[in-house]
């Protein structure tokens, strides 16, 4: 039988997940990929590391280049992460005429169009089913299941990090800070929990699902991105009480031509599919013209998940198959990119959570620079403070004070922002997020 010879860079969460699949399940995968796969090297930082999975140390290297020029390889697999390195394993594996398989979101969105052309031009093919959304088949979704369709519109949570920690907050009652832990001990963080926790995870992989539903490359300065970092469990408990659930929602939609783009923690109505979606699992809720709305749901994160990824790209590969998706991934080729709506213009409702204090004439006030900037409200919930003879003379309660806007510009609502920073009965920061109804 013939065989794959791989050459993996990494060998860490993702790449040991990857040598596991490659060894315990040796003959399943020869059968389907009609090759043997075999590992042919392994680049590492330290080849003296304890690792969890059991390689032959002659089978170590730490010079990832002398992977991706050896002629015996086949298939270079990138799983070190990082950009400028990474940048240059993958380049230098296709120079060397290999096809490459990697997980790495912020590679492909940062340098993808520049990869995908020298790949073409060396007759070889780019792999990165695991870069968006772990174990969940999107990347084949759009590039061949959905080929039929002009995607409309694409909401998708897609950092499993930062949907467990809210899942914890939200049913384990506990604060964002405990959550953060928590994913971190299992394992489900990066190593820097700020892609995560920060939006930038969830926006690289939207670049890059953007750049293949509607062939505009973006990066995450291009677009509005928020964090799970500035919410508190009380917003959670809040939008439950108005019929939502918070997620980190990434959305790319059309919009009278233009395209809508966003990565931020959204209030999702509890009814809708993507609002139940708990843990560290993903889900991509996308539109087509001809098909309507398709879901696509699988742990977003983790070892094996991802391995399952990496090994089906492997599989394609050996049979050929990614080489003809591969060639025909420009789907856009030769139109005109779609543009990008300016954030200004972004029309949807919105949810604020203040703190102030308790006194005559707050809600006036507030209510008076959301409405003097059109903004129309929609509903107004305030708690109360409990009665207490403690406070100081001429001191108040601070209370939480909730406002639902209707529908309104981004625009409107970040100049209503500059004047209600000037405003002596809020406490700053406050939090204010879209509503996706
Ligand atoms: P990781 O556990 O930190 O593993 C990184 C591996 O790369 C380690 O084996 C490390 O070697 C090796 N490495 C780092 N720098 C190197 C260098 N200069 N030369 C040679 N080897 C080097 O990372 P991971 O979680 O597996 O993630 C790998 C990639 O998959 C990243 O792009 C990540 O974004 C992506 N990804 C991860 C997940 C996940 O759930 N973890 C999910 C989807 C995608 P040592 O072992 O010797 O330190
Ligand atoms: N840190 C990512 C997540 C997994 O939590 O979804 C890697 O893409």
């Amino acid at each position: 039988m013939d065989a794959l010879r791989i050459g993996i860079v990494g060998l860490g969460t993702v790449g040991s997940g990857v040598a596991h699949i490659l060894r315990d399940h040796a003959e399943r995968n020869a059968l389907r990929a009609g090759k043997q796969l075999i590992i042919h090297r392994v680049a590492v930082r330290d080849i003296n590391k304890p690792r969890g999975v059991d390689l032959p140390q002659s089978m170590l290297t730490e010079d990832p280049l002398s992977i991706t020029t050896d002629p015996d390889i086949d298939v270079v697999v990138e799983l070190m992460g990082g950009v400028d390195l990474a940048s240059k394993v993958v380049r230098s594996a296709l120079a060397n005429r290999k096809h490459v398989v990697t997980a790495n979101k912020a590679l492909i969105c940062q340098y993808g169009p520049e990869l995908f052309q020298l790949a073409r031009e060396n007759d070889r093919t780019i792999c990165f089913e695991a870069a968006v959304a772990g174990g969940c088949p999107i990347i084949a979704a759009i590039g061949q299941a959905m080929a039929g369709n002009q995607i409309t519109s694409l909401q998708a949570i897609i950092n499993g990090t930062s949907n467990f920690i809210l899942t914890q907050m939200f049913h384990q009652n506990v604060s964002y800070d405990d959550a953060v832990r928590e994913a971190q001990e299992i394992g489900y963080a990066e190593a820097d929990p700020a892609m995560d926790v920060e939006g930038t995870d969830a926006a690289q992989k939207l670049g890059i699902l953007t750049q293949l539903a509607f062939g505009t490359s973006v990066t995450p300065d291009h677009f509005p991105v928020q964090g799970i970092n500035t919410l508190a469990l009380d917003d959670l408990k809040y939008a439950d009480e108005l019929g939502y659930a918070i997620k980190l929602l990434a959305t790319a939609k059309l919009v009278e031509g233009r395209l809508e783009l966003h990565t931020q923690p959204t209030l999702i109505r509890h009814q809708r599919p993507i609002a139940q979606v708990d843990g560290p699992y993903n889900m991509i809720e996308l539109t087509g013209d001809a098909v309507g709305k398709a879901w696509f749901s699988a742990m977003g994160a983790g070892q094996m998940a991802t391995a399952s990824a990496v090994v089906a790209d492997i599989i394609d590969l050996a049979i050929g198959r990614a080489q003809l998706t591969f060639q025909k991934l420009d789907l856009w080729g030769g139109h005109p990119p779609v543009s990008l709506q300016p954030a200004e213009e972004i029309e949807r409702r919105y949810y604020f959570r203040f703190t102030v204090e308790d006194r005559p004439h707050v809600i006036a006030d507030i209510a008076d620079v959301l409405g003097r900037n059109e903004i129309s409200l929609a509903s107004i919930i305030q708690k109360e403070a409990p009665e207490t003879d403690e406070l100081a003379a001429g001191a108040y309660p601070i209370v939480p004070l909730m406002f639902m806007t209707h529908r309104t510009r981004e625009g409107l609502i970040r100049k209503a922002a500059e004047e209600l920073k000037n405003l002596s009965c809020v406490t700053t920061p406050w939090v204010c997020l879209p509503v996706a109804d």
